[in-house]
């Protein structure tokens, strides 16, 4: 990264994001707190169902059932660093009425809305929830660039079509339905490119996508990513495969079970010695560096009745079952605090390795 001073761009506190269903209140999003800074680029990885996506579609407050984000604040911070509230919920201890609670675009304020559109782009794993079924190419270039149907409009548009792989000519006049499923995805990602927000989202960006392609788009991400580190923004990487990200990004973010459970500078990733992480990135980055080629054994535990404790217990955590009389009793029965292993408060671990010594001096919160 450069020397530019990092500023904040987006801070999360105490997110918690449940929804409805016929077996019982999913717990998709268990108390989470971060934030992002300009020049950063964060991957987040974790396996299926950790939360990835609905932590970060919140930070546009685009949360699609009911109930939805349950409390929780999130504030953007502008070029000048004035914070803007997005969402603020209060839980109280008590459930929020439904008045209370956010549950689709029609509960968000006005000024979220706008800072969304101009400032916070995603790009979705499904195109679906991102292009206007009604509206042709040209409309959706259209609303990017508050532009008149002209020339000058599709000259425009035209780079960040070719870019994703896509002929203007061809495509211009259609409407998402004429189109494959990984055209919409390279549309979806040429219109977030073309508004050029502060706040870049890419979930499973160039899943799906042909490898001609994912090498093209790469190759804008890089450029994307060097501006990022330059200028005013950030991008958000959300991927299943570390060994993707942990190439490209700064700062990583571990998730599991809903929670966030790791977070620091990616340089803390790359290292043989593990003390510092937490088990469960352990585990992914032993399979993604050959060091063991069995996947984690076990499953993900149901978000539905989460166990009590560290929800990383049952997958065989070696820690818990090498230190099992010193924390254990932690480990199946608290949720674990946050930890700053290396003294850098950028670098935090939930896990209660760090509770008992030589690491009981560290700081927690
Ligand atoms: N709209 C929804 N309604 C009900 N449950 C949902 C909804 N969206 C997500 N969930 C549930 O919330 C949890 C977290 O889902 P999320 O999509 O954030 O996971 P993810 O980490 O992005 O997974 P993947 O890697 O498969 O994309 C999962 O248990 C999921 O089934
Ligand atoms: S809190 Fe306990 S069970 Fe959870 S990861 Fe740490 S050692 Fe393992
Ligand atoms: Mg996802």
């Amino acid at each position: 990264m450069t020397d530019t001073i990092q500023k904040k761009l987006i801070e999360v506190q105490n997110l918690v994001v449940n929804f409805d269903s016929n077996e019982g209140t999913i717990q998709a999003v268990r108390d989470v707190s971060f934030y992002i800074r300009t020049g950063e680029i964060i991957g987040v990885v974790g396996e299926s169902g950790s939360g990835k996506t609905v932590t970060t579609s919140s930070l546009l407050g685009w949360i699609s059932n009911a109930p939805g984000i349950v409390s929780g604040k999130i504030t953007y911070y502008d070029e000048d660093e004035n914070p803007h509230v997005l969402i603020e919920q209060k839980a109280n201890g008590k459930p929020l009425s439904l008045s209370e609670r956010v549950f689709s675009d029609f509960d968000l304020t006005k000024k979220f809305k706008k800072i969304r559109q101009d400032e916070i782009t995603m790009i979705f794993q499904e195109p679906k929830r991102y292009l206007h079924p009604y509206w042709t190419v040209e409309k959706h270039f259209q609303t990017i660039f508050n532009d008149k149907r002209n020339h000058e409009l599709y000259h425009k548009s035209t780079p960040f079509l070719e870019t994703v792989g896509l002929s203007p000519k061809k495509i211009w006049t259609l409407y998402p339905h004429n189109l494959s499923g990984g055209m919409n995805q390279r549309l979806m990602i040429s219109l977030a490119l073309a508004r050029n927000p502060r706040l870049l989202i890419a979930d499973e960006m160039t899943t799906g996508l042909d490898v001609t392609t994912q090498v093209k788009i790469s190759d804008m991400l890089s450029t994307l990513i060097a501006d990022a580190e330059d200028e005013n923004r950030a991008i958000i990487m959300i991927s299943h495969d570390i060994a993707f990200v942990i190439k490209i990004v700064n700062v990583l973010m571990v998730m599991y079970a809903g929670d966030i459970v790791e977070f620091g500078p990616a340089h803390l990733f790359y290292d043989e010695d593990q003390e510092d992480n937490h088990p469960y990135t352990n585990a992914l980055l032993d399979v993604f560096y050959g060091r063991s080629k069995e996947a984690i054994e076990g499953d993900v535990p149901s978000s539905i009745d989460p166990p009590a404790g560290c929800p990383f217990r049952d997958r065989k955590c070696k820690v818990y079952e090498e230190r099992h009389e010193e924390i254990g009793h932690f480990c199946e029965n608290e949720r674990p605090d946050k930890y700053f292993p290396n003294g850098e408060r950028g670098h935090w671990v939930r896990c209660h390795k760090f509770k008992i010594e030589p690491w009981s001096d560290l700081v927690s919160d």
